[in-house]
């Protein structure tokens, strides 16, 4: 069975073939960092242009890199949302036109649940239900997942996501964009107990995010040291860690209270060398299996879409021309067209 997943929710163009929900035969990814690095960040109207001009070109790439034709897909699946609006319009006019013209099964995803799907993108496959930490440019969750397209959010940001502030602190200490990757490497030549960060106390779910009031924290001790490129490593360090930190800090209890017997980790951020490392150290320590995919299966790409389209599939549900790009779609009451 060959899926293609197409994925178009923010600035970079995917496409994907894999065969049998879980061996990736091509993973073309577009990137528009270049465009946007001037601005300091994605601007959406140039993004959505971008993706005009490449879906096509992207792809060719990806069916030749698997080797197939268009006529070998069995069915096409796309990011419906959320994400960039006119992005996503881009990714799911083409997936709906290319599926009618082919005459194949439509499947719209969720962003998110694409993210988590990348964890399936393999043989040995976590079993349920799975405890994930979905971390992202816009999001932060812990979604406690029974099985396939039941998901249940034990937590999430109340306010930024981390990747979010990654990306701003990293903005203001004048590194690259996009941050969150340049910030991880900086941070790795410094001293991560230079600056002290609070954990934030929640009133109400202790086990939402809040990560604000961090990125405050440090643009204030940014601007006290003279803004001074000696302080940039050490703040680096400081603050990742104070972010890693916060996202694992209710993994074990979350174990234990769900009884779950894996925990998955997907989204840009899980390719954090940091969060990598200490989420590792910590199933070791409470002996339960972590997923986390290679780097590249981490941020956007299509490979991870068409694994959450082959789930739908599988499950029946499919969709017709009248699927929508939605902003904001989110997970729990993301349903098929007809679907109740
Ligand atoms: O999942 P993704 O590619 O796009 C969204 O759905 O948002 O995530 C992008 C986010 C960005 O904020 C980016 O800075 C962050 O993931 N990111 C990282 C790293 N690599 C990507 N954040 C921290 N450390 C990294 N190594
Ligand atoms: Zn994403």
């Amino acid at each position: 069975m060959l899926m293609l997943g197409i994925d178009t929710s923010c600035d970079d163009t995917s496409c994907a073939v894999i065969r049998d929900g879980c061996e990736v035969l091509s993973n073309v990814v577009s990137s528009q960092v270049d465009l946007h690095a001037v601005y300091g960040g994605v601007v959406p109207e140039i993004a959505s242009r971008r993706h005009l001009e490449t879906m096509v070109p992207v792809l060719s790439a990806a069916l030749s890199a698997a080797g197939v034709s268009k006529n070998d897909l069995d069915a096409v699946s796309v990011t419906a949302g959320p994400g960039l609006l006119g992005s996503l319009f881009v990714g799911v006019s083409f997936g709906k036109s290319l599926a009618a013209g082919l005459g194949l099964p439509l499947c719209g995803v969720q962003h998110l649940e694409g993210h988590i799907a990348a964890n399936f993108l393999r043989e040995d496959i976590p079993d349920f239900p799975l405890l994930n930490l979905v971390v992202s440019g816009g999001h932060s969750d812990l979604v406690l997942m029974t099985g396939h397209g039941a998901y249940q959010v034990l937590g999430e940001t109340r306010d930024d996501a981390a990747g979010e502030v990654f990306d701003k602190v990293a903005r203001e200490m004048g590194l690259p964009f996009p941050g969150g990757p340049h910030m991880d490497g900086v941070a790795e030549s410094g001293d991560e107990d230079a600056y002290h960060f609070p954990h934030p106390k929640m009133v109400g779910r202790a086990t939402d995010f809040s990560f604000s009031g961090l990125k405050t924290r440090a643009l204030q001790y940014f601007e006290a040291g003279g803004k001074s490129a000696q302080s940039v490593p050490h703040l680096s360090a400081s603050f990742r860690k104070a972010v890693v930190e916060q996202l694992l800090y209710h993994v074990e209890d979350l174990v234990m209270s769900t009884g779950a017997k894996a925990v998955a980790i997907s989204g840009g951020v899980a390719a954090n060398k940091l969060l990598r490392k200490r989420a590792g150290a910590l199933c070791r320590e409470i002996a339960i299996p972590l997923f986390i995919p290679p780097k590249d299966l981490c941020t956007d790409n299509g490979a991870m879409v068409a694994a959450a389209g082959h789930y739908r599939l599988q499950a029946g549900k499919t969709d017709g021309p009248d699927l929508d790009a939605r902003s904001g779609l989110p997970l729990l009451s993301w349903k098929s067209a007809g679907e109740v």
